[in-house]
C-alpha cells in the first residue's frame, strides 16, 4: 500500500506516456498522491488536462511561470515528494539526467531534488541498446538512481526487443518495495538467475536444466522486504519477477560483464547456474555435416563470477551468497566450496534426478555458513526463497 506516499510523477516525450495516464490511476487507488510534471514533449502525447483530472491535481509545465513560482517554488516541488518517479524516462531525459542538464524544469526538478529518484525508461530498441544511453544508464545507477524495466517485446516502431515501458503495475510494485519500509529497505541487492547458453555455432548451444525457479522466487522476495534488486538472468524457463532491475544475458562472459556493472551493491546472491565451460571455437556459421568426420569442439573455462565477486578487496558487497548443486557428498563438498569461493554463505542443495529439485517446484537446502550447516526442511522454492530473504535482512542489520 501506497497510503500517504507522494510520488512526483515525471511524464517525459514518449509513446509510453499514455501507460503514464494508467500509472496516476493505479497509484491513486493505491492511496498515494501524485504530483504531475509533464515535459514539453510529453505534451505532444498526453494532454495537461487529462494529466490533470486523473491525478486531482495541478500539472507543472514550466519552469518559468510566476503563478507557479509563487505557489510553490520548483526547488520546493523536487523536494515535498517521498519519491520522483521519471516515466516515461525517454534517451533524451536520461542524458540529461546523466549530464547533470537543468534547462527545463524536469531536468531541474531532477538536479534539485534530495529525494529518491526512479526512472522508467521507454525508448526504441536501437536507443536503448546504443552505446550512450547504455552510458548514460550506468552513470544513473551509480548515482543511486532505481531504474525499472524496460521490458522486451513488440514496440510502437514496429521494431521487437528491450525498450518497452514496463506495465503500471510493474510500476507500481517496484515503487511500493521502494517506499515500503520494509527491512531491505535502502539496501540494494544483486540476485543472478537460470542457466548460460554456450554457443557452439549460430543455432546450437550448451545449457543446462536450470528453469530459473529458484532465483527468481529469491529476488521477488528480497523486493517483498523493500531491497532494490538488480536481476541478472541467463535464458530461464520462468518469467522474471516484477519490481527489479532486469539485465538479460546468454552466456557467462555477458553474465560476469552484467554482474560487473551492477556493482556495488550490500548483498549479492549467485543463484545461476552458469556453464563451467564454453566453446572456444564457437563458429560464426552454422557448422555443417562432413563426410566422415565429426566437428571437434574445443573448450575454454568460463571465468568464476561467485569467486571474482567474493575475492574483491575494494567495494565487495557486504555479503556473497553462492550456491551449490551437487549430488554427491553435498555437505562437504559445499562446505570445501564456501572456502574455496571466499563467499559467506553457500545454499546447498542435491541435484540428483531421484530428487525432482532441478526444474522442480520445491528444493531442499542446507544453508553453510562459518558457523556451520543447517539443513532446512524440503518446502517450495519460494518458502526457500523467503526464509533465505529474512536471513539476509537480518545479516544486514548489523
Ligand atoms: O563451482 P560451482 O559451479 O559448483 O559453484 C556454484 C556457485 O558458483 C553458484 O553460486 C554459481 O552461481 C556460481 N558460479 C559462478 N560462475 C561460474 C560458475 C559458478 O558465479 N562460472
Amino acid at each position: 500500500m501506497l497510503a500517504g506516499k507522494r510520488i512526483l510523477l515525471i511524464i517525459g516525450g514518449g509513446i509510453a506516456a499514455f501507460k503514464s495516464l494508467d500509472l496516476i490511476r493505479r497509484l491513486r487507488e493505491h492511496g498515494a498522491t501524485v504530483t504531475p510534471v509533464l515535459t514539453r514533449a510529453g505534451e505532444e502525447f498526453v494532454t495537461p488536462l487529462s494529466v490533470s483530472a486523473l491525478a486531482g491535481s495541478k500539472v507543472y509545465r514550466d519552469l518559468f511561470d510566476l503563478g507557479d513560482e509563487a505557489e510553490m517554488g520548483h526547488i520546493q516541488l523536487s523536494r515535498v515528494a517521498d519519491l520522483v518517479v521519471v516515466a516515461p524516462a525517454t534517451a533524451d531525459l536520461m542524458a540529461k539526467m546523466a549530464g547533470g542538464l537543468a534547462n527545463d524544469l524536469a531536468s531541474t526538478l531532477l538536479l534539485a531534488t534530495d529525494t529518491p529518484v526512479m526512472i522508467v525508461p521507454a525508448m526504441n530498441v536501437r536507443m536503448w541498446e546504443h552505446a550512450a544511453t547504455q552510458r548514460n544508464l550506468e552513470t544513473l545507477r551509480g548515482d543511486g538512481i532505481a531504474v525499472v524495466g524496460p521490458n522486451d517485446g513488440d514496440m510502437a516502431c514496429g521494431e521487437h526487443g528491450p525498450g518497452r515501458m514496463s506495465e503500471p503495475m510493474e510500476i507500481v510494485n517496484a515503487i511500493t518495495a521502494s517506499c515500503s519500509a520494509g527491512p531491505l529497505a535502502g539496501r540494494s541487492v544483486l540476485v543472478t538467475s537460470g542457466p548460460t547458453h554456450e554457443p557452439i555455432d549460430p543455432v546450437r548451444y550448451i545449457a543446462n536444466r536450470s528453469s530459473g525457479a529458484q532465483g527468481t522466487a529469491i529476488a521477488r522476495a528480497l523486493v517483498a522486504l523493500g531491497a532494490r534488486v538488480v536481476f541478472v538472468s541467463g535464458p530461464a524457463d520462468v518469467l522474471p519477477p516484477s519490481g527489479v532491475e532486469l539485465i538479460r544475458v546468454q552466456t557467462a562472459m555477458q553474465m560476469k560483464a552484467a554482474v560487473e556493472a551492477a556493482l556495488p551493491v550490500d548483498a549479492a546472491v549467485f543463484a545461476a547456474a552458469v556453464a563451467d565451460w564454453r566453446v572456444a571455437t564457437a563458429s560464426d556459421r552454422k557448422l555443417k555435416k562432413t563426410k566422415g568426420g565429426l566437428p571437434v569442439l574445443e573448450f575454454a573455462e568460463n571465468p568464476d563470477i561467485l569467486h571474482g565477486v567474493s575475492q574483491m578487496t575494494a567495494g565487495r558487497p557486504a555479503l556473497v551468497v553462492g550456491f551449490a548443486a551437487e549430488t554427491d557428498d553435498v555437505i562437504e563438498n559445499a562446505t570445501a566450496k564456501r572456502l574455496r569461493k571466499g563467499c559467506d554463505w553457500i545454499v546447498a542443495n542435491d541435484v540428483s534426478p531421484a530428487t525432482g529439485i532441478m526444474g522442480g517446484t520445491e528444493n531442499a537446502v542446507t544453508l553453510i555458513t562459518d558457523a556451520g550447516a543447517e539443513a532446512w526442511p524440503r518446502m517450495g522454492k519460494d518458502a526457500v526463497a523467503q526464509k533465505l530473504a529474512a536471513r539476509i535482512a537480518d545479516a544486514m542489520k548489523v
